[in-house]
């Protein structure tokens, strides 16, 4: 039976992206629904050409592209997930959701996931400079404690990705590929050969 990957995708550049990522996790079988926290969705739509690209999104997925919570009365959209990939994971996203802020959507599906038996990876696209924030080793530690597989590059994820010099990321070299592999690892599915996203 396909299973269902949640891709929560955070406002920093490989977002604009995004559609690598769901290719290549399509590729592998999955369901791919995909959220977007609110300044993702700001971007998506002021920086491309209005609804379109949420247009394209959705279809690509087959699912609607959610960014806020639904009404209490509103009934769910989206199947309910078998794992979550937080890409791009954001420093700002990332230290709230280490805190239990669950402000947006995506923030409230990442925290509750937490104490729901599903694989939750997160693969990060911060800077050096965001990296020395203070707040981000702890916040990664006590994602790590509660089951996320945080993929900052470190002793502990050294094929994670690393943390690039301000203003010079490598966008195109965003690792989708790895975080798959990761997802696959921990869902028992077979690992690709073919890493190249
Ligand atoms: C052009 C631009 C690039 C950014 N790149 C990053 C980034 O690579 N990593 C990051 O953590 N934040 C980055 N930010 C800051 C986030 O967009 C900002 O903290 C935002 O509030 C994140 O919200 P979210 O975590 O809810 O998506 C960038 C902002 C701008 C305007």
């Amino acid at each position: 039976m396909t299973q269902t990957l949640y891709v929560i995708s955070c406002a920093a550049p490989p977002a604009r992206h995004v559609t690598t990522g769901i290719r290549a996790a399509q590729a592998r079988g999955w369901d791919v629904a995909l959220v977007l926290t609110p300044a993702a969705h700001r971007w998506s739509v002021e920086e491309a050409a209005g609804e379109t690209e949420l247009d394209q999104l959705r279809e690509l997925t087959g699912h609607p592209v959610r960014h806020t919570y639904k009404l209490p009365s509103q009934s769910d959209v989206l199947p309910s997930p078998d794992a979550l990939l937080v890409a791009p994971a954001t420093l700002n996203t990332t230290t709230k959701w280490a805190a239990g802020h669950a402000d947006t959507l995506a923030l409230g599906l990442i925290t509750e996931a937490l104490g729901l038996p599903l694989p939750v990876v997160a693969l990060p696209y911060i800077n050096a400079a965001q990296a020395q924030h203070p707040a981000l080793a702890p916040a990664v530690a006590t994602l790590r404690k509660a089951g996320v597989r945080y993929l900052l590059g470190d002793g502990q994820e050294p094929d994670g990705f690393t943390p690039h010099p301000p203003k010079n990321g490598r966008v195109e070299a965003y690792p989708w590929g790895f975080a798959l592999d990761v997802l696959d690892e921990l869902t028992g599915r077979p690992l690709q050969a073919d890493s190249d996203a």
